[in-house]
């Protein structure tokens, strides 16, 4: 598999290869891809954060991929009771057709359980680390990314905010059965708290223009107005770290970015000048750039 810049291949596509190319599972698309977008919130027969994919299904039959994509896109508001779902509108149609396809399939035959609470905690489905679900986090957008790393580390990226959220490892930090409000049970070892990272955000919005997976670790593409950010995130050479690496275009001046954290992990930068939780970069150097972070 060639690694172009098409979302399809590298949202969906890339979690069919082992390193090697050798094929892992033989999952069609929609499921690899409800399994990654959807399952967070959607069961196939028991409600859940919102309705179950046979209720979907009443509703979007086969045939109905058009109404099915818009909603997807462009979340209504429907059921009181429910969160607003958010939008997925950074998936490309084909996926969300396939994730369509899946919908009317799996639900063949089935019916809704009744109730709400039948289901004994979100399971996540046996994977290969590193790998990237959406998942509901606390003190973050739902449109949040949970990252799953090698050796026990995990980190929370929302793509709404388009920010790095925060890292952790204990288990008693965030429980992920999915019941109940997410909060945290203990702090994490690393979170940024400024309200703006980048010098050059503020008031301005940013735009999520998706991520693809290079051997499973995730990099964000998002953009401030004309400059255009990919972020990677990838376990460090030493245990227990974990590296963004940067790569800015479009920058047509300095930067600084406002680092301010809590929580007992370290924060070091391979660029730049780096004081009181604040990087400051040149034009330069900012085109590419690697913060550390690492555990105690
Ligand atoms: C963060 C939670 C969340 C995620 C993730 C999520 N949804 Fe939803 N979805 C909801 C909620 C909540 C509702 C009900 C909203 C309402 O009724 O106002 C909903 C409703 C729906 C509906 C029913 C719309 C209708 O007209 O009744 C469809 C279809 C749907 N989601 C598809 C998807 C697909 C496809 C994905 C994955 C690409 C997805 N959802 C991911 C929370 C989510």
């Amino acid at each position: 598999m060639t690694m172009v810049w098409n979302p399809r291949t590298l949202l969906v596509g890339a979690a069919l290869l082992l390193p090697g190319g050798a094929i892992a599972e033989t999952k069609s698309a929609g499921q690899l891809a409800y399994e990654t977008h959807c399952v967070a919130c959607h069961m196939v027969d028991s409600r859940w954060v919102g309705p179950s994919l046979v209720k979907m299904v009443e509703t979007y039959p086969d045939g109905e991929v058009e109404a099915f994509l818009a909603w997807v896109k462009n979340p209504g508001k429907k059921d009181p009771k429910m969160i607003q779902m958010p939008a997925m509108s950074h998936l490309p149609e084909d996926v969300v057709t396939d994730i369509h396809n899946y919908v009317v399939q799996v639900t063949e035959g089935k019916v809704e359980k009744r109730g709400r609470h039948h289901f004994k905690g979100f399971k996540e489905p046996e994977r290969k680390l590193p790998y990237v679900v959406r998942s509901f986090m606390p003190h973050s957008s739902p449109a949040s990314i949970l990252i799953k790393l090698p050796g026990d580390l995990n980190a929370c990226w929302d793509t709404e905010a388009c920010r790095f959220r925060y890292v952790w490892s204990d288990e008693k930090t965030i429980n992920t059965s999915g019941r109940g409000e997410p909060k945290f049970g203990a702090p994490p070892q690393y979170r940024e708290t400024a309200p703006s990272l980048w010098s050059f955000a503020d008031g301005v919005k940013p735009q999520f223009k998706g991520y693809r997976l290079i051997e499973g670790y995730p990099e964000f593409d998002y953009a401030y107005g004309a400059i255009q950010i990919r972020e990677k995130v990838v376990n460090g050479a030493e245990p227990g770290t974990v590296l963004r690496q940067f790569n800015l275009l479009g920058v047509t001046d300095g930067i600084v970015m406002d680092l301010t954290d809590e929580g007992v992990a370290m924060i070091s930068a391979d660029a730049g000048r780096l004081a009181d939780g604040k990087l400051t970069l040149t034009r330069e150097e900012a085109a590419s750039f690697t913060l550390n972070i690492s555990q105690p």
